[in-house]
């Protein structure tokens, strides 16, 4: 064979590899590290059975969803929130449809606001299961105002749930597994935790200071390789989130059901979220296009990234204003309604 029919055949496949990651990356709802483990990595059916897994915001949207899958994988949950009748509807469908009785769940609730009872609740899941393997600090809220009608309440609230709720529950909780050598904290980030948009600027500062903060303890737990940290970055997901996002006030929410049509299922993103946790990734996104494209272009192409950004967000903040989902119309463009 000549050298170049070699050098045309190499070029022609480079092109046909390049063709079909592009198509690849059209379909994707995830990271391609991500999708790798999917295919090629750890399932969660092996590796995340007799394990003890506490779940906060378990009372409805991802840690509902989260819980009825982990149900099935026979773990012992704990599950948190404030409202504890909700966390005992979500126990009983556990039940119900889950390989659980009624000995390994623990309905424990709890506000990530109120510090102060972190520690006891840490206590009676230790005396309850005697270890913990794996905390899902997946409680937040979101907001939907601009700033320049938004008390600086808001912004502390925001924090103080998403961010400090969050680090504080992993100060109790990390002693005992570096102390076993083994566990894992997932933290329910956002992809506003590496992007930013208009209308949300508390809830964006809150999970980008989570990323920060977690990728810093990623490292200074090095020395113990059994104790790992993933950040999990969702894009928009079906649940009650926008429906529960603060406003310009801290006692009003927003109350409104959002569009949900241009939403990832929330199965879906649990179900990769598993993935996550069975493989001990330490970074995922998991997002349908736009949204995914979006957060590569935030990571590799900051400058079109932004000026894209700006365009979506005027639209966002039009929307807004004139009273619908600030989301709604220009996504159902790109994506059908769901079934
Ligand atoms: N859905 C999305 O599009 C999306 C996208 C990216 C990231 N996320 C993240 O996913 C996580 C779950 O949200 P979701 O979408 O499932 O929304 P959701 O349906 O509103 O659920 C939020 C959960 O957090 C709990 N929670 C709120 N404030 C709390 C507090 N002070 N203390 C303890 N628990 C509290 C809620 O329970 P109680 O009200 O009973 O306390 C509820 O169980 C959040 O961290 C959110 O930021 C969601």
């Amino acid at each position: 064979m000549s050298w170049e029919l070699l050098l045309w055949l190499l070029a022609l496949g480079t092109l046909l590899a390049l063709v079909v990651q592009l198509l690849r990356f059209l379909r994707a709802d995830g990271d391609l590290t991500l999708l790798w483990a999917e295919w090629q990595g750890r399932r969660p059916e092996w590796e995340l059975t007799d394990v003890v897994v506490w779940v906060t915001g378990a009372s409805s949207g991802i840690g509902e969803e989260l819980a009825y899958q982990l149900s099935k994988l026979g773990v012992s949950l704990v599950l948190s929130a404030r409202r504890a009748h909700e966390l005992d509807r979500v126990k009983r469908r556990c039940l119900e449809n889950g390989n659980l009785k009624g000995k390994d769940i623990l309905v424990l609730p709890l506000d990530l606001a109120d510090r102060n009872s972190h520690e006891e609740a840490t206590k009676t899941v230790l005396q309850e299961f005697g270890k913990i393997d794996i905390l899902v600090n997946n409680g937040g809220v979101s907001q939907r105002s601009l700033f320049m009608d938004t008390n600086v309440d808001v912004y502390k609230e925001l924090i103080e749930i998403n961010y400090l709720g969050t680090v504080s529950l992993t100060k109790c909780v990390l002693p005992h597994m570096i102390e076993r050598k083994q566990g894992k904290i997932i933290i329910v980030n956002s992809l506003l935790g590496i992007i930013s948009v208009p209308l949300s600027g508390g809830y964006c500062a809150s999970k980008h200071a989570l990323r920060g903060f977690f990728s810093t303890l990623q490292m200074e737990l090095d020395a113990y390789p059994g104790v790992t940290v993933s950040n999990i970055c969702p894009g928009p997901v079906i649940s009650n989130i926008v429906k529960n996002s603060l406003t310009g006030e801290v006692t009003k929410i927003l109350g409104s059901e959002a569009d949900q049509s241009h939403k990832m299922a929330t199965s879906r993103c649990v179900r990769l979220m598993l993935i996550c946790m069975a493989n001990d990734l330490k970074e995922v996104w998991i997002a349908e296009q736009p949204f995914l494209l979006m957060a590569y272009l935030w990571q590799y192409m900051p400058t079109w990234a932004w000026w894209l950004t700006n365009k979506l967000g005027k639209k966002r903040i039009e929307n807004f204003k004139s009273g619908v989902d600030a989301d709604s119309s220009y996504f159902k463009i790109w994506k059908p309604k769901h079934d």
